[in-house]
């Protein structure tokens, strides 16, 4: 395909594929593109992890990278994403790499039909695939597989991209997932991927402890007035007393920006329990494999340099 908007399009064949690949990148596997090429990645949303690794990648790769500001662009003149895209297709950029706060901004730009390759780096509180495919990566170094493993996702479900991404791909390579966090914030969907228990009944059994940034940008002005750290640490959060009671095999995930004391004690971020940074790396070499894959698929790299 031309484009990764979503993980609902892997196959665990896909993801494991991914994984190796990766891999090779971190193993030191270089490639020579067949002509420049041209990559632009356009944040309509803050980032530092997504839009660092890509940009890292896609140099990595030999991609000529061409800055995009949405504040200096002239979507602020109403230009829409579908014409804009069309625009930097008109200039030549053989990839874009997007992040939207809308769900499923993508689907108008799939309809179109455009001939440019397109990669969702995050829209809104729909699809994270590259965070996704990163953990997954993440996970697979750790346990060596997904098989039963017990995976608990907690914090703030509502909004989390990220939870709606990993579930789909845990549950399909085998995983189990459990959810928790406020009860207000696991949604009816949710159910179909895992059991929703409180933090206390997950600690002691887990294999992978996935903790989730408290949105505030996301949260009504209500809902953050009445907001209060300590009460939401010491109910829902990764406390150091629960963090001691996880198994000795487990490890803690988060895909950051962390709220230290918040969703995870601020000391647990750096423990030796924490795979946070490791995501972070694992994150530029995931990056690598996505965009060296559309670069096959557009004929910019010949398949058997990946090998
Ligand atoms: N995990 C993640 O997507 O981080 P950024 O928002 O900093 O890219």
């Amino acid at each position: 395909t031309n484009y990764i908007v979503s993980v609902d399009q892997f196959s665990n064949a896909d993801v494991l594929h991914f994984i190796k690949l990766a891999q090779a990148f971190k193993h030191g596997l270089t490639v020579n593109l067949k002509r420049p090429a041209f990559a632009m990645n356009l944040f309509f949303e803050n980032s530092t992890r997504t839009h660092t690794s890509f940009e890292m990648a896609e140099r990595r790769l030999g991609m000529q990278v061409i800055p995009f500001d949405p504040k200096t662009s002239s979507v602020t003149k109403g230009e829409s994403l579908l014409d804009t895209l069309r625009t930097i297709q008109a200039i030549g950029v053989d990839l874009a790499v997007v992040r939207h706060p809308q769900d499923a901004y993508y689907q108008p730009l799939l309809d179109a039909d455009l001939p440019m390759s397109l990669i969702n780096a995050g829209d809104g509180s729909g699809q994270h695939p590259s965070q996704s495919l990163l953990d997954m990566l993440t996970i697979c170094e750790e346990f060596g597989h997904f098989d039963g493993l017990k995976v608990a996702i907690v914090g703030d479900l509502q909004h989390s991209r990220v939870a709606r991404s990993n579930m789909v791909l845990l549950n399909q390579l085998g995983a189990k997932v459990y959810f928790s966090g406020p009860a207000t914030w696991f949604n009816d969907d949710f159910g179909q991927y895992g059991e929703y228990l409180p933090i206390d009944d997950l600690v002691s059994q887990v294999d992978v402890m996935m903790l989730l940034r408290v949105q505030h940008e996301r949260l009504t002005q209500t809902n953050n007035e009445a907001f209060d750290a300590t009460t939401y640490h010491q109910r829902y959060g990764l406390t150091l007393a629960r963090a001691a009671k996880l198994p000795a095999q487990a490890i803690i995930m988060h895909p950051a920006p962390v709220n230290r004391g918040v969703e995870i004690a601020s000391d647990l971020v750096e423990s030796p329990q924490s795979r946070i940074f490791q995501q972070m790396t694992n994150g530029m070499y995931m990056r690598m494999a996505m965009v060296s894959h559309i670069l096959v698929q557009r004929g910019l790299l010949d398949a058997k340099t990946l090998e």
